[in-house]
């Protein structure tokens, strides 16, 4: 079959990593007789550099015509950055934010698994870890802290600011309902995360996830505030199957639960809207340090490919290879600086993308 793949390599360690799932999924097409074609679309500051802003309506109108989009990472040093001296609404993560709005990708999903090869980079204890944790956090994307109004001005003589926060119940049942969708294919558990003991838009999402749940029988549910969820990630996370949960806490939690994996340069991620378009990206930021210098590990990229192939494309058999070729590349050794450990072999992330291509 024949897929149009929109293509944003972005800042940072981006452009490496996205090379290197381009590379496997060239493979995919070459021994599944698919044709991905790519186009290459500018974000972030890759775009700031080129047009003066982070996201273009060209760019938008590119990525609405593809079947779906792979992403590197975008943004760069915070504080040494030209970027950064920009007003706020034209920096690199305004467009991050405006294209997850403008494709209407509510639904952004964050697998956090602990490979078994990897187990000795996690930093809990091995009575906590026991035989590993697989979790998914389904974090609602386009609602929320993040698009609410915001202002910063003088009242009544004092400098304020406002952030506010906003969600309809159409904006929690449609991301409710992915997760129990989600669930029911996985262990069939939701916990859904608020704070629904001081926040009015946390009691209305608690209703509201409670209602879906009717529709889904099979799959259990419990209600956790945000902060016991913050705790419990660290004291069991194996309890957890979905995480369901709104955008700040989902931004928030999302790091955590990839940190206990030890690897945040594993973990992909998915942002999805109601069709079957995409937008898929590591789960980690761009490491501008580290640009350039063939060291940053392509893995999270890889696996987000293997998303892509799996929820825009329904190619399972596909994802599955992908899936596999990595975990092959990782029990016979390889590794990357942010994985490595004793008596296991280094290589850069051009040559990581080599070896997961030849395992397809
Ligand atoms: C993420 C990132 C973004 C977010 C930033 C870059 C705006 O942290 O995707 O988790 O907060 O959503
Ligand atoms: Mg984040």
């Amino acid at each position: 079959m024949n897929f149009n793949v929109g293509v944003i390599k972005g800042d940072g360690i981006g452009p490496e990593i996205v090379t290197e799932a381009m590379k496997v999924l060239d493979k995919v097409a070459e021994k599944f007789g698919h044709v991905f074609s790519y186009e290459q679309l500018l974000m972030g500051g890759a775009s700031i550099d080129v047009h003066g802003i982070p996201l273009t309506d060209e760019t938008i109108a590119k990525a609405k015509a593809s079947d779906a989009v792979l992403m590197g990472s975008i943004g760069g040093n915070t504080s040494t950055s030209p970027w950064y001296k920009l007003e706020p609404s034209k920096r690199p993560e305004a467009g991050l934010l405006k294209i997850r709005k403008e494709l209407n990708l509510f639904a952004n999903l964050r697998p956090a698994y602990l490979y078994e090869e990897l187990k000795g980079a996690c930093p809990l204890r091995e009575d906590i870890i026991g035989d590993g944790f697989d979790m998914m956090i389904m974090r609602e994307l386009t609602g929320g802290l993040y698009f609410g109004e915001r202002s910063t001005g003088m009242e009544n003589g004092v400098m304020t600011a406002h952030d506010n926060l906003t969600y309809t119940e159409e904006e929690i049942r449609r991301i409710a309902i992915r997760g129990f969708d989600i669930a029911r294919k996985r262990r069939k558990k939701v916990t859904s995360v608020d704070k629904a003991n001081v926040l009015d838009s946390s009691r209305l999402w608690r209703k509201v996830v409670e209602e879906v749940a009717k529709d889904y029988p099979d799959v259990s549910y419990e209600h956790m505030l945000v902060d016991n969820c913050a705790m419990q990630l660290v004291r069991d996370p194996k309890q957890f199957d979905v995480i369901l949960t709104e955008n700040m806490f989902g931004d928030i939690l999302s790091d955590e639960a990839a940190m206990v994996t030890g690897s945040l340069g594993m973990l992909s991620s998915a942002s999805l809207n109601e069709t079957k378009f995409g937008l898929y990206e590591p789960s980690h930021g761009s490491a501008p340090d580290i640009a350039g210098q063939d060291i940053a590990n392509p893995i999270a990229t890889i696996l987000s490919a293997a998303m892509m192939l799996r929820f825009s494309f329904d190619l399972d058999e596909e994802a599955d290879a992908v899936e596999a070729a990595v975990k092959q590349v990782l029990k016979e050794g390889y590794r990357t600086a942010d994985i490595d450990s004793e008596g296991m072999t280094r290589v850069g992330c051009s040559q990581m993308g080599d070896l997961i291509a030849e395992r397809i």
